[in-house]
């Protein structure tokens, strides 16, 4: 039976490599790290524990005015409304992404960013 702990890795490593959620992520990275500790100079905020977190709310990142002022937490709603058009959530945001059409496509962004923290 010593083989079933390898095998077991191996299947977790296979899992992880082809975590759907986290190859969609790859539209945000340019600008968003997940990583702890978070990557520095990136021109968005860090996502690590967004979830449940009220928007804005990264110690020394510089938000715009509007974001700071929207009163949102994100949540499963607010993300998704966020993704499908950042500007018409939170007009005059910083955050210059096309909407994201695929609900889809969203869904499995917002899985993700729920299991990072
Ligand atoms: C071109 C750079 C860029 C890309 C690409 C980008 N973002 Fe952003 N994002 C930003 C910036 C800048 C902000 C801060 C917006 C503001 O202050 O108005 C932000 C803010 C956010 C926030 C709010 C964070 C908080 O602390 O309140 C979330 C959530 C978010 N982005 C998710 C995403 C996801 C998910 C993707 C990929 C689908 C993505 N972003 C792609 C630049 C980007």
């Amino acid at each position: 039976m010593r083989w079933l702990l390898p095998l077991a890795l191996l299947a977790a490593g296979a899992a992880r490599a082809q975590d759907p959620g986290e190859r969609d992520f790859q539209r945000c990275i340019s600008c968003h790290s997940v990583a702890d500790p978070l990557e520095e100079g990136l021109p968005g905020p860090g996502l690590r524990g967004v979830f449940g977190r009220r928007a804005a709310s990264q110690q020394g990142f510089a938000y715009s005015e509007p974001l700071r002022r929207s009163g949102l937490v994100w949540d499963r709603t607010t993300l998704d409304r966020f993704l499908a058009d950042p500007e018409a959530l939170v007009p005059g945001t910083l955050m210059g992404l096309p909407p994201l059409r695929d609900a889809a496509l969203r869904q499995r962004i917002i899985d993700y960013l729920a299991r990072q923290g």
